[in-house]
């Protein structure tokens, strides 16, 4: 009964966030597909300052999470070859990846669109000057890169559930 204990799941903390960042996505989908249009004069109402402020939070979420994953023990491998850890570790880190640059896009786009993006009523910097084109250009990119966040996450949930499911290995139960 001696030797090194195996970490068999994520700390409680990256749990937590795993499951709070997967809520908030939800939420802000919902949101962003039933808020108004925005066009140019759109003003930054209701549903919209939902969009932002929830947007600001999972920024701000994000930033623990990156900070939390540099510093916390990692949980014992679980199987897979070489291969597929490297297709899981590739995946995680560019969902990291979208989940900084997307709400980061759409930030520069309300900023050249000349709204005030807050945090908790604290009114953040502007990303990019109002009326400008590399603000607009990256609402466009916006709006893409949601649906090409949607795919990868599409992607991380089937194996999720592959690994639960067919595998019936222990994956998806040391993130639950
Ligand atoms: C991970 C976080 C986010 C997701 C998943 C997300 C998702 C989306 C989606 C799906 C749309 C398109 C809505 C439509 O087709 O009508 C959109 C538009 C938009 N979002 Fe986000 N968003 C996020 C974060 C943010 C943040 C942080 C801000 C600003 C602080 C923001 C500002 C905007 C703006 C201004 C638009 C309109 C862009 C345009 O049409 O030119 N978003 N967002
Ligand atoms: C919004 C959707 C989701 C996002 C953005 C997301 C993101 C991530 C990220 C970035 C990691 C790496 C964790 C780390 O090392 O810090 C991860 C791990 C994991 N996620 Fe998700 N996730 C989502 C939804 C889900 C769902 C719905 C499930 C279950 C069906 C799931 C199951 C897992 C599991 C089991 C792991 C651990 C994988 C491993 O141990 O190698 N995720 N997720």
């Amino acid at each position: 009964m001696s030797g090194p204990v195996a970490v068999s799941k994520y700390d409680p903390f990256a749990r937590l966030l795993h499951w709070l960042v997967v809520l908030l996505l939800i939420a802000q989908y919902i949101v962003a597909w039933t808020m108004p249009g925005i066009h140019r004069g759109t003003r930054p109402e209701g549903l919209i300052v939902v969009h932002l402020d929830l947007g600001a939070f999972i920024i701000a979420v994000m930033i623990v999470r990156v900070i939390w994953r540099m510093v916390r023990k990692e949980p014992d491998v679980v199987d897979g070859t070489p291969f597929t850890r490297g297709v899981a570790y590739l995946t995680h880190g560019l969902l990291y990846l979208l989940l900084i640059v997307q709400p980061l896009m759409g930030w520069a786009n309300a900023s050249s669109r000349g709204w005030q993006v807050t945090l908790f009523g604290i009114d953040l910097p502007a990303l990019s000057p109002k009326g400008s084109t590399i603000g607009h250009t990256l609402g466009d990119a916006h709006r893409v890169f949601a649906w090409v966040m949607l795919v990868v996450i599409g992607l991380h949930v089937a194996a999720a559930l592959y690994h639960h499911f067919f595998l019936r290995d222990r994956v998806l139960r040391r993130m639950a």
